[in-house]
């Protein structure tokens, strides 16, 4: 195990069964957090409770859907119940799904796939914003009101490049992602006078299960879209898992005591990287 910086903190972590919340999570359980896992799916959160207790850290993994109120209600009673109060929120449950896509980067009139812009459906449009933006505001809503009143509690969204310049073909998710970016501002200040502060980390491009198929082919080699991030990457590489959990340290320690409302990059230099 790692040095203790957080004995005893209590920190939320949803999306904690993910490709970068787990690590995230874990990442804290090292440091002496006690974890609590959200996610949709018990026997995924299961696994990642597992490893951390086989580390000697302290999880339980809870069900419950970021865009339920009552369903969050009910994690946080039992967060209260076996954890304690929450002094670290992650909000990290989010990501884009294939319907809520253009096909195409740049307009074009012959184009007669269904997957335009004009015919882009509504409802799924309308899903990935609100898995995004409502899925950290709500959580945020339940959560952070274990905080008022204490010391050295924070909070960490987790926002995109896709939030500094829109993505191509994802147009919902770089709303949201941006909404995501402007909420932590908002916050900031919202609690600035409760002594709350709220971050984000914006990862560059990491290899997921959702991005996979977007970014390599079957046999590994890379997409154009591939080639096109890494060749905009100085550091010519995507991000791992272990790229983000040192910027999650200080956002979340009191060593960055008097930082608050800030989205910092974790991307190779992407977002310096002017294209020439
Ligand atoms: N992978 C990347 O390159 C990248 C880049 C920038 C930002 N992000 C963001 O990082 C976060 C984690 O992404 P990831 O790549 O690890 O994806 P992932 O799919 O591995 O993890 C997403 C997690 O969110 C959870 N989730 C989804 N909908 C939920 C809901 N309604 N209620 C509760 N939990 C829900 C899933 O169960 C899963 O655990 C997301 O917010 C994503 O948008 C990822």
């Amino acid at each position: 195990m790692k040095a203790k910086l957080f004995t005893d903190k209590v920190a939320v972590v949803t999306g904690g069964s993910g490709v970068l919340c787990s690590v995230m999570a874990i990442h804290l359980a090292q440091l002496g957090c006690k974890v609590a896992l959200i996610g949709r799916t018990q026997s995924k959160l299961d696994v990642v409770c597992k490893t951390i207790r086989g580390l000697g850290g302290v999880a339980v993994a809870i069900a419950a859907d970021v865009l339920d109120r009552q369903a969050l209600l009910n994690a946080q009673a039992l967060v209260h119940q076996q954890l304690g109060r929450c002094d670290i929120l992650i909000n990290g449950a989010g990501g884009n799904h294939p319907s809520a896509t253009t096909s195409q980067t740049r307009f074009d009139a012959s184009q007669s796939d269904g997957k335009s812009f004009f015919n882009m459906d509504l409802s799924a449009f309308s899903s990935v914003f609100e898995l995004n933006f409502m899925g950290t505001f709500l959580p945020t809503q339940v959560f952070a009101l274990d905080m008022i009143g204490r010391q050295g509690c924070s909070i960490v969204n987790v926002s995109s490049m896709s939030a500094f310049a829109p993505m191509t073909k994802v147009p919902a998710y770089s709303a949201a992602k941006a909404a995501i970016s402007n909420f932590t501002q908002w916050m900031a200040v919202h609690f600035a006078s409760a002594g709350i502060r709220v971050n984000a980390i914006a990862p560059g491009f990491f290899l997921t299960e959702q991005n996979r198929s977007l970014l390599t082919n079957a046999d590994g080699s890379l997409t154009d879209r591939g080639h096109t991030i890494i060749s905009q990457t100085p550091m010519r590489r995507f991000g791992i898992p272990e790229d983000l959990v040192s910027t999650l340290e200080w956002l979340c320690d009191d060593s960055s005591a008097f930082v608050t409302g800030v989205v910092v990059p974790v991307d190779g230099g992407f977002m310096a990287f002017s294209g020439v």
